[in-house]
């Protein structure tokens, strides 16, 4: 096994958002620096960063120059091209592997990797073209929630399907093409899981949360999820499944539904730090990003464990950070700006965690 990074070293991060620039907090703090591959400019992670290569993801020359001026890759953004990523590769090591990143950015790819690897998924058929598409709702039924397989995130690139009159105007209308179908599936919660791979293979998850969507964008997480014992224990052993599947190194977010039965389906994997892990940060001693950073640095990884419960908003749009002086003023919230300019509608701007003691967070 490769040698840790010593300290000093410095890391290079595919993406300049917030994760990359919490990613960034968390290496500085283990002694490391961080050098930032984005377009753009002055980004969340650029301004925490020791120095930023600023430019197209696919130009060429700039990715070299990036890789060579790290120690090691890692990405916080999964629509780059893998292709990309080859490159970086073959000048250092990233972590995780680029082959990662192609499961887990296509969801056909994905989707075919779970169900080979023994993970249950909602049925799902792919579409690639409008015959296709009748023949898969006969097969798959309505409703059905029809997805873009690239590009996706944040609720874009789906549309509900509820009659067979809409076929027609939805295959037009969505892009790019394939397309897949999904069955929709009616869930008790969402849940999420976050795991932490090592260099040597060990693994730690942190206890399942549940994440409450608003507009398709997470606005809430629960830390922990209120689900039985069992439940979490599967949807734990499940996502750790996944890990050793990918044979990861780094972070993985597993997004789950859990069933009236209690059981679970995988609905997508993030190969990154995750928004419904933002809540680690304050209530953990080694958060997400910690975990990422020392797994993509080769450094042992400590229990994903939490020394309290937690809940964590998400500040999105100009309406939502209006709120952040009186966020300020208020006891006992944990408050995180993400540094962006512009307050777009439906863009993170930041988050605040409150944190309860441990095991008294109770929620319906
Ligand atoms: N098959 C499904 N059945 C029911 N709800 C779904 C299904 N797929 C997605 N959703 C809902 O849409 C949200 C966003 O879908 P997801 O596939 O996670 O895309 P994104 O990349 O935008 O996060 C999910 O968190 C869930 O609330
Ligand atoms: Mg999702």
């Amino acid at each position: 096994m490769a040698a840790p990074l010593p300290p000093n070293a410095t890391i290079g991060i595919v993406g300049g958002g917030q994760l990359g620039r919490m990613s960034a907090m968390a290496a500085a703090r283990l002694g490391y620096r961080c050098h930032i591959l984005t377009p753009e400019e002055d980004s969340p992670a650029s301004q925490v960063s020791a120095r930023t290569f600023l430019g197209d993801y696919e130009d060429q020359a700039l990715l070299r120059a990036f890789a060579e001026s790290v120690d090691v890759v890692t990405f916080e953004f999964e629509n780059v091209s893998a292709e990309g990523l080859d490159l970086l590769q073959s000048i250092r090591p990233v972590r995780p592997s680029p082959n990662v990143l192609r499961i887990s950015q296509d969801r056909v790819v994905e989707k075919t990797f779970l169900n080979d690897a023994g993970v249950a998924t909602a049925s799902w058929l792919e579409i690639k073209s409008r015959a296709a598409l009748h023949a898969a709702v006969a097969r798959v039924g309505l409703p059905g929630l029809l997805k873009t397989t690239r590009g996706g995130y944040d609720g874009k690139g789906q549309a509900m399907l509820r009659s067979v009159c809409d076929l027609n105007d939805m295959w037009e209308e969505m892009a790019p093409k394939p397309l897949i179908l999904e069955a929709l599936v009616k869930f008790e919660r969402e849940i999420s899981v976050i795991v932490a791979r090592g260099l040597d293979g060990r693994a730690v998850a942190f206890d399942p949360v549940e994440n409450r969507h608003r507009d398709g964008i997470l606005d809430l997480t629960l830390a922990p999820a209120p689900i039985t014992p069992e439940t979490a224990a599967n949807a734990t052993r499940v996502a750790l499944k996944v890990a050793d599947a990918l044979d990861l190194v780094g972070v993985l977010a597993v997004e789950m539904f859990v069933l009236a039965d209690g059981g679970v389906l995988v609905n997508e994997i993030a190969p990154r730090p995750h928004n419904s892990g933002h809540w680690t940060i304050d209530a953990c001693p080694a958060s997400q990003f910690e975990m990422h950073i020392r797994a993509v640095a080769g450094l042992p990884l400590p229990p994903a464990v939490r020394h309290s419960d937690a809940v964590m908003k998400n500040l999105v749009g100009p309406e939502e950070v209006a709120q952040w002086p009186a966020i300020l003023g208020t006891p006992g919230l944990v408050p995180h700006l993400y540094g962006k300019a512009e307050a777009r509608p439906g863009r993170k701007m930041g988050h605040v965690t409150t944190l309860y003691p441990l095991g008294t967070l109770s929620v319906d």
